[in-house]
């Protein structure tokens, strides 16, 4: 300590260690004391001194200035309440503590002013609704290869399931909050109002879209993002069946909220905008109806969203599903393909043949996704994907 102290006052060398000084130590010991003590009382003074005017600065002018400054230094991803990153860039971690209420409400919010005062990339956000694990997720991952800044995750399975995805797949930590869900039960749309809440969270997602883990992309991301970002619609299925299936399962306590006209049905897996997204996670209306009225078998995952957002925002639906399935089987539920079902031939007549409208004009492309695969298809449509569905 001495020798350091005293080689600042002597020689003013800071350099530690090899010190010069400590050799003629003895000859200056009787005035080297009084200096030293007289410079650190000028330390300690100025010390001081700086320590009561840096809290009285904190004080008056706020702590960002000095301390957010400090901090950033050492801890790059904090977020800054006071600058608009936090606004404009997604949560880094989807594992919050939000309750659904708690949840829906923050979801809720709505920039009043329409032109965002940043670059926004509006992004696909793809929504993924499953039990568990996602047994085609190598095909997903080769189909958002090298779209980072247009495309967001999110995974809604079963609580107890936990994915294991390493750190280079798109689905690593993709998994939002989930709870348990069944077909067919209301359950099922809170699962969907949950993705649908989590992926508003993130401004920058602007069309969202329901998928399973049995659903693949028919065309490469390209072609799917201009599809739907050059729609004036959304892709939701309703239509109005007058049979027993349809208006049949329609509640008359569901009035004056919802009239037997309204009364819609579609396939659940939908492409919707943020408008539309908001206006369902924002419902407080409609719900109740259909909590308490559309019991099995009324399957409410089938006519809720399809019926209100017909009665809310008519002219935004194009009222046709973008995903295709296969009833021509029969039965209660859609055919399953696996290894065999996939030649080039089975895709050459999946995409023959249909009609529907784009854009009010006839169109031959109608259909973005398809289910339902099963995990053994995996790998002929690895091989067939580059030929057939250009990724
Ligand atoms: C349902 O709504 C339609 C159109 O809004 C109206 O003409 C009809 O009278 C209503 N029906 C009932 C039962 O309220
Ligand atoms: C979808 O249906 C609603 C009424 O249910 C209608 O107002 C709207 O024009 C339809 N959309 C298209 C694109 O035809
Ligand atoms: C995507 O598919 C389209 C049509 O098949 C093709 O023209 C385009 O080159 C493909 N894009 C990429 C990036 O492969």
């Amino acid at each position: 300590m001495q020798t350091r102290v005293g080689s600042v006052g002597s020689v003013g060398s800071l350099d530690e260690g090899k010190d010069p000084v400590v050799t003629t130590r003895t000859s200056q010991s009787r005035t080297l004391p009084l200096r030293v003590l007289q410079l650190f009382g000028l330390f300690l003074a100025l010390c001081i001194a700086f320590s009561i005017i840096s809290i009285y600065t904190i004080r008056r002018f706020g702590i960002y200035s000095v301390v957010t400054t400090v901090k950033s230094n050492f801890v790059p991803c904090v977020e800054e309440p006071n600058s608009l990153d936090h606004w404009r860039k997604p949560p880094s971690n989807l594992l919050h503590s939000m309750s659904d209420k708690e949840l829906l409400w923050r979801a809720s919010f709505v920039p009043q002013i329409e032109k965002y005062p940043f670059n926004r990339l509006p992004k696909i956000a793809f929504m993924f609704l499953t039990k568990g694990p996602l047994p085609l997720s190598p095909l997903w991952e080769r189909f958002l290869k090298g779209h980072e800044g247009l495309y967001s995750v999110y995974i809604h399975s079963l609580p107890s399931f936990n994915a294991e995805f390493p750190p280079s797949s798109v689905f690593y930590r993709r998994q939002i909050p989930s709870q348990v869900s069944e077909w067919g039960k209301m359950s099922m749309c809170d699962a969907e109002r949950r993705l649908l809440a989590n992926a508003l969270l993130d401004i920058s997602n602007e069309w969202f879209i329901l998928l399973s883990e049995s659903c693949i992309p028919l065309y490469n991301f390209s072609v799917i993002y201009h599809y739907i970002k050059k729609s004036k619609y959304s892709f939701i299925g309703a239509f109005d069946d007058p049979g027993p299936f349809g208006r049949g399962r329609y509640n008359e306590n569901m009035a004056p909220e919802v009239n037997v006209t309204q009364w819609r049905k579609g396939s659940q897996w939908f492409e919707i905008n943020r408008k539309l997204a908001v206006n369902i996670v924002e419902d407080i209306t409609y719900y109740p109806k259909f909590e308490q009225f559309c019991r099995p078998a009324c399957y409410v995952d089938e006519h809720y969203f399809p019926t209100m957002l017909t009665i809310q925002a008519p002219n935004l639906l194009a009222n046709r599903s973008i995903t295709w399935v296969d009833w021509s089987r029969g039965g209660a539920h859609p055919a399953t393909f696996g290894r065999a079902d996939i030649t080039e031939e089975f895709f050459k007549r999946l995409f023959e043949g249909h009609q529907c409208r784009y854009n009010d004009q006839l169109s031959s492309i109608c259909f973005l996704f398809a289910r339902k695969f099963a995990p053994s298809a995996l790998e002929p449509l690895l091989q067939v994907a580059p030929r057939v569905l250009g990724f």
